[in-house]
């Protein structure tokens, strides 16, 4: 963690600090953030199995480092994300929901340990063989489960105390997407999906490829531009051909200019979540059986 000045360090210490009392007057208990534990105090089994001090903190920086350090601001922040976690479960999202096959198909996790840092863990959205099937944004709750789904699995694989693997790299590959139009359900579901990554997930992003864009979808880039702040479009990388890849991701498979295997192959399809998050799983459906 690095902080450019005092006052920085003394906003998140006193953030860390209070974290307990906020949590308890402020999000219903609610303390789990990317499957770990931040509350020490709530009780004292589950701290001694779950918590991990080092994790929580540098979880809690990266809050502080995406609200520039300002105290009321991080706190509201800190607030909406455990409220939003605890109403939507994005647990079971990632690990006990069933989706569609044919959304599961165009979503891939890769992990290249030896790429530059933060480009080591990449999540793959093949949007483009979703342009003839529209009836999966019909239903816009379905589609965000599966993709909020999807982010979490990639977060699981982050290590959020190593800087150089903290942050998540995505590829948005638009193969096959000729004469386009945005569909008023795509428009709905991809403004509300980059809402809720805006909204509660800051400061994972690291850089976000667009591969296989015609010249022509330049129209459609600026109109999706509108929903996105300046600070994550400034991560955006657009490509017109997918092999030109490569040369952001020297780890990237054939299909897209690298050397080795195809995207996949390279799937890891068996992510598992952190312990707290599994048990967070369990007491839930017990709860829904009682
Ligand atoms: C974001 C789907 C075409 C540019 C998104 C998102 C979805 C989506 C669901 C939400 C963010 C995410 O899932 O990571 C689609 C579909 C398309 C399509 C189904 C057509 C089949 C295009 C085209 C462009 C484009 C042609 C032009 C480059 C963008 C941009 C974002 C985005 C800039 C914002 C990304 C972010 O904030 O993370 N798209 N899209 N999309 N899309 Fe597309």
């Amino acid at each position: 963690m690095k902080f450019e000045n005092d006052n920085q360090r003394k906003v998140f210490d006193q953030v860390f600090t209070e974290l307990p009392k906020i949590i308890a007057e402020k999000c219903g208990g609610y303390d789990e953030l990317y499957g770990y534990k931040l509350n020490p105090e709530d009780d004292k089994d589950e701290a001694e199995k779950y918590y991990d001090k080092e994790v929580a903190q540098h979880l809690i920086y990266k809050m502080c480092k995406a609200f520039q350090f300002q105290k009321p601001l991080v706190v509201e922040r800190i607030v909406n994300v455990l409220n939003w976690r605890k109403e939507f479960d994005p647990l079971s999202a990632a690990f006990f929901e069933a989706h569609s096959p044919e959304l599961e198909d165009v979503g891939v996790i890769t992990q290249y340990p030896e790429e530059a840092p933060n480009k080591r863990v990449v999540t793959w959205n093949l949007y483009g063989q979703l342009v003839k099937k529209k009836h999966l944004f019909k239903d816009a709750d379905k589609f965000i489960r599966y993709r909020i789904g999807l982010m979490e699995k990639g977060l699981r694989l982050l290590q959020f105390t190593d800087e150089d693997n903290n942050y998540m790299t995505q590829v948005h590959d638009y193969k096959g997407v000729s004469v386009f139009r945005m569909d008023g359900d795509i428009k709905k579901c991809t403004k509300q999906v980059i809402d809720i990554f805006q909204k509660y997930y800051p400061e994972l992003l690291w850089a976000k490829y667009f591969v296989n864009v015609p010249v022509v979808f330049s129209l459609v880039y600026g109109m999706v531009k509108q929903f996105v702040d300046a600070q994550t479009m400034s991560k955006f990388v657009v490509l017109s051909e997918g092999k030109k890849l490569a040369q952001y991701l020297k780890f990237a498979p054939k299909d897209y200019g690298g050397k080795q295997g195809n995207l996949k192959q390279q799937n890891i399809s068996t992510v598992k979540p952190t312990a707290y998050g599994l048990y967070l799983l369990e007491k839930h459906n017990n709860e829904d059986i009682d």
